[in-house]
């Protein structure tokens, strides 16, 4: 049921891990689930995404999409970074089973609300970014799995 791009990200994710003074970092939380993610930016003065990590407490999926969105948003400068949707993270990993399409959003949504930090505490506006629907603040995760 999953591809065999899934099951590598999956078995083997990368970028898992912290950033310490991360320039933004973004929890999201999936309502559909109650799973939580969060990624690391390290942004360089040219808006270059120069490193990038992400950990989560969820599903395999969750861990899978992460993992393929960290690679494509990599080396990208922050404009770039902002086209790398749940549909091109899908894309990307040859697809997802329909039940498991929505925790491809909890990538897409981390890296926009990482952007959302990064942006507020530079004083600046990333064009086309919204604020973060689904913000989780610290201590109010659940353990489940971590990666
Ligand atoms: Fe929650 Fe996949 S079931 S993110």
């Amino acid at each position: 049921m999953y591809s065999e791009k899934v099951m590598d990200h999956f078995n083997n994710p990368r970028n898992v891990g912290e950033i310490e003074d991360a320039s933004g970092v973004g929890t999201v939380g999936n309502a559909k689930c109650g799973d939580i993610m969060r990624i690391y930016l390290d942004i360089d003065e040219n808006e270059i995404i120069r490193d990038v990590k992400f950990k989560t407490f969820g599903c395999g999926a969750a861990v899978a999409t992460s993992s393929m969105a960290t690679e494509l948003v990599k080396g990208k400068n922050i404009k770039e970074a902002l086209q790398v949707t749940n549909k091109a993270v899908m894309e990307a990993l040859d697809g997802l089973p329909p039940v498991k399409v929505h925790c491809s959003l909890l990538a897409e949504e981390a890296i926009h609300a990482a952007l959302w930090d990064y942006a507020e505490k530079k004083g600046i506006q990333i064009e086309g970014l919204e604020k973060p629907k689904s913000d989780v603040h610290e201590g109010e995760e659940e353990e489940e799995e971590e990666y």
